[in-house]
């Protein structure tokens, strides 16, 4: 009972805490004394680094953050699309990608 009540009090702290983060998994398969493995690209990394991976996470040995905002509000005649290079969201105009707009509001980051 005590442990569900401090999962619970752990979701809601994560969720106000606004980034998107989660813990990895830690096995001996994905890691040794000086490195582990990131889960989704499979490359290795020593510990106590940061790095960023193929879906544009901060990651370190103990889990990942979202490296990059997720536009939630911006004026209707525009589009949000991804940017997979920059890591990075751009909203622009439907009918005019070139007209970037402005965003009024953000999850993540
Ligand atoms: C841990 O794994 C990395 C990557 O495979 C390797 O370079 C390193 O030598 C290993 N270290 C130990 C202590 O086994």
């Amino acid at each position: 009972m005590k442990y569900l009540a401090l999962a619970l009090l752990l979701c809601v702290l994560t969720s106000l805490s606004n980034s998107q983060c989660f813990v990895k998994q830690r096995t001996p398969d994905t890691e040794n004394q000086t490195h582990c493995q990131d889960g989704l690209d499979f490359t290795w990394h020593p510990k106590e680094t940061k790095w960023r991976n193929s879906a544009c996470q901060d990651c370190t040995c103990d889990g990942c953050c979202s490296g990059y905002a997720t536009p939630t509000n911006f004026p209707s005649d525009c589009v949000s699309v991804f940017d997979q290079e920059a890591c990075q969201y751009v909203v622009h105009k439907k009918d005019d990608p070139s007209v970037l707009c402005p965003i009024f509001g953000a999850v993540g980051k």
